[in-house]
């Protein structure tokens, strides 16, 4: 008999304001042609001022624990994987855990940016299988857009702002890969590679958040290669091989990562989940709101493999194979 951590349900939540490629023209030199042809982007949506990331958290956990079938009350530990809080203390999963009305359990965040979701599912799963949790709520909430240079053309285009949650769940499996719930998790980092995607503040250098840089040529040159070898990684400790995942969840960073690794890996692409079109990159957030987005349209359902990935700043990097 094993732990598993299963997950019960999901939720997303997208503010209001689409913006299209067409409309970033108006601010810098760009196009729709070369948008679309070089990330597969078309539009983003964009919180309001005054819309907090977490409220869109709050949303998107609301809406995962009503998927679920639980309130709550039921829920042991909150966790935020976002690199776009509201204040630099406290964590907007504290927030979360107010404005839910929880008055028990734990709250708090986790920075890995891009792949904050992909860390988050294994600290929620090592919380749950250690015994410190049994029901938590992870969510992956951004709004990206407070911190772009909006006069830089390669890099206020690729991003946009969101929130996806699921909830997991301790319970009892067999111990073999026919188990829903967290089968592996693989996590990576190397932080040598800080100069290539950064931003240029923080509280204890400029006292501001700063705005994101980021030589996206060499970026792309590091995902394949890194997302790929996460995935193999994390199917070879489970046994699995690609043509057992029934869905891919990749990070939403660029149309093209997702066929090139798709490709390296022998993936069929009709098995790969892409939101890229409609919610550009939402860093923390584009894993959990691509899930919801296939759970949400009957494209993934119990029991289905899911292998999910994801890529960025430090560099972090990770996989994640989930029998939903
Ligand atoms: O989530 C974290 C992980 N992030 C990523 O994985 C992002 C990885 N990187 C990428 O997705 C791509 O590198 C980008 C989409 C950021 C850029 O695509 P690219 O094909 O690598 O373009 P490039 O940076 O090599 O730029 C090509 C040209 C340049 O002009 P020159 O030097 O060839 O004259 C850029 O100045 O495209 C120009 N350019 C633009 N043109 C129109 C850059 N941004 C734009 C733009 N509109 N928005």
């Amino acid at each position: 008999m094993t732990l598993r951590s299963v997950a019960l349900g999901s939720g997303s939540y997208l503010p209001g304001k689409v913006v299209t490629n067409d409309d970033l023209t108006k601010l810098v030199d760009t196009s729709d042609e070369w948008i679309v042809e070089r990330t597969g982007i078309r539009t983003r949506h964009i919180a309001d001022e005054g819309v907090l990331t977490s409220d869109l958290a709050m949303e998107a956990g609301k809406r995962a624990l009503a998927n679920a079938g639980i309130t709550a009350s039921d829920v042991d530990m909150v966790i935020v994987a976002t690199t776009t809080p509201d204040e630099t203390f406290p964590s907007v999963a504290t927030k979360v855990q107010a404005g839910l009305g929880m008055t028990r359990g734990a709250a708090f965040d986790i920075q890995a940016v891009c792949s904050g979701f992909v860390y988050g599912v294994s600290v929620a799963d090592s919380l749950i299988r250690c015994g410190q949790a049994n029901t938590v709520l992870l969510i992956g909430a951004e709004t990206m857009s407070r911190v772009l240079d909006w006069k830089d053309r390669t890099t206020c285009v690729l991003f946009g702002d969101g929130a996806g949650a699921i909830v997991l769940r301790g319970e009892t499996g067999k111990g073999d890969n026919s188990d829903r719930g967290v089968l592996d998790v693989k996590l990576y980092s190397d932080g040598r590679l800080h100069d290539l995607l950064y931003t240029d503040g923080g509280v204890s250098s400029t006292r501001t958040a700063g705005l994101l840089h980021m030589e996206g040529r060499e970026v792309f040159k590091h995902a394949i290669v890194k997302i790929s070898s996460a995935m193999e990684a994390s199917m070879s400790s489970a046994g699995i091989s690609p043509g057992d995942v029934d869905w891919f969840v990749p990070h939403q960073a660029n149309q093209r990562i997702l066929d090139g690794t798709a490709k390296k890996l022998g993936i069929d692409p009709a098995k790969v989940i892409s939101t890229i079109a409609r919610h550009g990159n939402t860093s923390a957030a584009s894993v959990p709101l691509a899930l919801d987005a296939a759970v949400s349209d009957g494209r993934i359902n119990k029991g289905d493999l899911l292998l999910l990935e994801a890529m960025g700043g430090g560099f972090t990097w990770g996989a994640a194979l989930l029998r939903w």
